[in-house]
């Protein structure tokens, strides 16, 4: 129904996908944007790209490992060449990994590609929870005090994004990607 309702909305206002600006989803790890990313798409019906997942396939190691394996510059370079790529898609929601927004270069690519980025502002005790429970590995963030001061260093990178968006308490997910979609329609 509510895929129905925003094909209408698009079509009455002569949006078409084609038009769309492709959307970024950035924050930090353990915010949730592989999944608010996956569910955006779905309520969009626009293809959705995990860019550590292309990444992965790439590359044949995951981002852990190359931070791990090869230092966290060279990943960084892997990571731009493999966003510059990325955004040579049409239309779809691209779920960053937490460092790419980070890094001016990749704000440069998003901005010059004219996507809208959307930073899921997750207060750092939820990540941390998230970040612990998970069996991913995050050699940037393994201890508690290491993701915090991350964290509060990256915070104001992630206030530049076109749209803040927090989950409200017992917010449901349905609800939660309405009012993305909604905040996303009036920047298009
Ligand atoms: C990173 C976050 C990870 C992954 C890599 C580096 C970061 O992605 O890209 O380990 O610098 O914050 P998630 O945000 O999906 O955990």
């Amino acid at each position: 129904m509510c895929r129905y309702l925003i094909s209408r909305i698009l079509s009455v206002t002569g949006i078409t996908r084609e038009k769309m600006r492709p959307i970024v989803i950035t924050g930090f790890m353990g915010c949730g944007k592989s999944k608010i990313a996956r569910a955006l798409a779905r309520r969009l019906d626009i293809p959705v790209i995990d860019l550590d997942d292309v990444i992965t396939a790439r590359q044949g190691r995951t981002p852990a490992q190359l931070i791990t394996e090869e230092g966290e510059p060279a990943f960084r370079e892997i990571e731009s060449n493999t966003l510059r790529e990325t955004l040579k898609i049409p239309a779809g929601v691209i779920a960053l990994g937490g460092g790419a927004w980070i890094e001016k270069t990749n704000r440069d690519l998003i901005d010059q590609r004219g996507c809208l980025s959307i930073w899921l502002d997750v207060p750092f005790a939820l990540c941390w929870s998230r970040i612990e429970a998970s069996e991913e590995d995050r050699p940037l963030g393994r201890t508690r005090k290491q993701a915090q001061a991350l964290y509060e260093r990256r915070k104001p990178i992630y206030q530049l994004a076109d749209i803040h968006v927090q989950r409200m308490a017992n917010e449901n997910l349905e609800d939660f990607i309405s009012r993305i979609s909604l905040a996303a329609d009036e920047r298009r």
